[in-house]
């Protein structure tokens, strides 16, 4: 109701973020107006990022105008920013214009073990952010607003801008390093010889697998540039040996020899038909026996409780910047995989803390 009395009522209930109190209750008009300045906020930690203030900050409380020396910006906007990024609680502010990053902003600092800055960087990009605004063109067409805006998908556009690129891979490593000690333990890799990686990106899963798996040797196919990178960390942690990294198509061909077949974070990026163009290569490759597991999140049939908002906002990102991209249903799995000779046996509950899912298949 819209009572002066009922307003007050509702301002008091208020939930907290570590000791800082917002104005974000499930259900209420204000948590629906924030939602709607969610771009504001998703900028403003960008810009955070961009000028390094979360590793500035990082145990040492420190005066705007000090920061805004040290950073070379504008000292009254940069005491503005830092106000606004303590008021999200990725700050701290524990005496009048000294601020400190907080716990909860902990991740956005670069050399931090499960840091958020490259995602940060990846997804406020200015070729993120404009085929985003675009998501009603994607909507009214079914079109990739990021091919309607480049004339070419995202990963041919990748192999023109290196520094996009090496962020693209920084951030998709930095899921991979989160993910990974769910994925390790919620899949048992040391039964194969051979695992390939197919769209291993910079190795940064397959050096995880085989670190923890001496018997294990991996075989990894991306791209150039991601081949390139993947060929540096894997030598960096001593696996050259173990490891051979392949620069090619996967939706070419496959190598062949590996008795399990790996793909993670990669089918959501394609369509229908061309996952099942990847597939068959991977079927091709490993033959009548071997193992296949995909590494996806798997979206309910249902939306309900289990459905979960990063799921579906992935789905969404896919459509917004890629050709034909989704997340998708058990049962959409499974008509690809059986379009590519391959049935699916088993899926697991999310591995912790992910969304992700181990979808099992094996060669009919
Ligand atoms: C979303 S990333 C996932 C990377 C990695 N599997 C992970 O989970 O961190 C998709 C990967 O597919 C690679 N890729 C895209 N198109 C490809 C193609 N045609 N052939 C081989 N790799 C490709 C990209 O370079 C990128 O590394």
């Amino acid at each position: 109701m819209g009572t002066a009395a009922g307003q007050r009522g509702r301002r008091q209930v208020m939930t907290s973020v570590g000791e800082r109190v917002i104005s974000d209750v499930p259900g209420t008009r204000n948590a629906l107006v924030l939602r709607i300045y969610g771009f504001m906020i998703s900028q403003l930690i960008h810009t955070a990022v961009e000028l390094g203030i979360p590793d500035r900050l990082r145990d040492r409380p420190t005066a705007s105008a000090d920061l805004a020396a040290e950073a070379g910006t504008a000292p009254q906007p940069t005491h503005r920013l830092l106000r606004a990024l303590a008021a999200v609680g990725v700050l701290d502010e524990p005496e009048q214009d000294r601020f400190v990053l907080s716990s909860f902003g902990e991740p956005l600092a670069e050399n931090t073990e499960h840091s958020l800055s490259a995602i940060t960087k990846l997804f406020c990009s200015p070729e993120v952010l404009r085929s985003w605004s675009e998501l009603t063109h994607s909507i009214r067409t079914g079109e990739s607003a990021f091919e309607h805006i480049h004339g070419m998908g995202l990963f041919p556009y990748l192999g023109g801008v290196p520094e996009l690129a090496e962020t693209f891979h920084t951030a998709m490593s930095e899921n991979a390093r989160f993910e990974l000690p769910s994925i390790a333990a919620g899949y048992d890799f040391g039964q194969f010889r051979t695992i390939v990686d197919v769209g291993g990106g910079n190795g940064t899963l397959l050096s995880a697998i085989l670190t923890r798996h001496p018997g294990t040797r991996g075989v990894l196919l991306d791209t150039a540039v991601g081949a390139a990178e993947a060929t540096a960390l894997l030598a960096a942690n001593g696996l050259a040996e173990r490891c051979d990294v392949v620069a090619g198509d996967f939706l070419e061909s496959v190598p062949s020899g590996g008795d399990a077949y790996l793909i993670k974070s990669v089918l959501h990026n394609w369509d229908d038909d061309r996952v099942v163009r990847v597939l068959r290569n991977c079927r091709q490759a490993m033959g009548t026996t071997g193992t296949l597991l995909l590494i996806e999140p798997v979206v309910p049939a249902v939306t309900g409780p289990d459905t979960r908002i990063e799921t579906v906002l992935s789905d969404l990102n896919m459509l917004v910047m890629t050709a034909g991209g989704k997340e998708r249903t058990e049962r959409q799995f499974r008509e690809l995989l059986a379009a590519a000779g391959f049935i699916l046996v088993s899926v697991t509950a999310p591995l912790p803390g992910t969304d992700l899912r181990v979808l099992q298949a094996k060669p009919v």
